[in-house]
């Protein structure tokens, strides 16, 4: 099998990464969640007080401060997956509250932001073997992968799983605040000016509302064979 560039694309909560980490797992690839790097500059500015409580994000402070963001993946041996550092420290709990859902995207419009971490994820998959999710994988990070695919679901299905994980971290949570925060995000990302989610032309779509992890995992492990294992 030739080694190639795989970009998961599509809506949040949608399972991408559940998907893209087996993959990657049981065909020896590297995993890079593209979402966990805006989710650590975002979680980077709450912690330097560079979000105000009503939400203001000072633009030109986390301009200056980008400098002082680090952002490194290590694969944790326990769970045989990827964790994310932010600055040496892992923060793989910390950017999934929902305190930094409510910030993301529109941390992600920056166009400051988005450049730095474009820059460090094409430097990330330079050599192939990898397989990156995301929204703009298949657009504008690696618009030449060789394979490309574009998740969606439902919003209830997406709320729904998104409110399970959650609880089962014991985190309190509200599945109609999900609810509203999976279509904000969906708004907020399908409608920024630079890079916003859309499917690529040349990507295959998925709905997984109505299948199961082993079922999509098999999907994708069969549309991988099929494109890496073409002359
Ligand atoms: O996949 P996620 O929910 O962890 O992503 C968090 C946010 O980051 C989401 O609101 C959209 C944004 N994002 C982005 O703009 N571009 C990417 N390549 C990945 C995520």
């Amino acid at each position: 099998m030739k080694l190639i560039t795989i970009a998961i694309d599509g809506h949040s909560s949608c399972g991408k990464s559940t998907m893209a980490k087996d993959l990657a797992k049981e065909i020896g690839y590297i995993y890079i969640d593209t979402g966990a790097m805006y989710r650590a500059v975002t979680l980077f500015a709450l912690q330097n007080g560079l979000i105000t409580d009503e939400g203001i994000i000072n633009e030109e402070g986390l301009r200056q401060r980008m400098s002082d963001i680090m952002i490194t993946f290590q694969l944790n041996e326990e769970t045989g997956r990827p964790d994310t550092y932010l600055n040496g420290v892992c923060v793989e709990r910390e950017i999934r509250t929902m305190e930094v859902s409510k910030h993301v995207s529109p941390i992600a419009t920056l166009g400051f932001v988005r450049e730095a971490m474009v820059d460090l994820q094409r430097l990330m998959g330079e050599a192939k073997g990898v397989i990156m999710d995301g929204r703009d994988i298949g657009t504008v990070v690696f618009p030449d992968a060789e394979l490309k695919v574009f998740v969606t679901a439902s919003a209830d299905v997406r709320a729904k799983r998104r409110y399970d994980e959650l609880t089962a971290k014991g985190e309190k949570c509200d599945y109609d605040e999900i609810r509203a925060n999976v279509i904000e995000r969906d708004r907020i990302d399908s409608t920024r000016a630079i890079s916003p989610l859309r499917q690529a032309d040349d990507a295959i779509v998925l709905d997984n509302s109505n299948m199961t992890i082993p079922e999509q995992k098999a999907w994708l492990l069969e549309q991988y064979r099929r494109v890496a294992g073409r002359e």
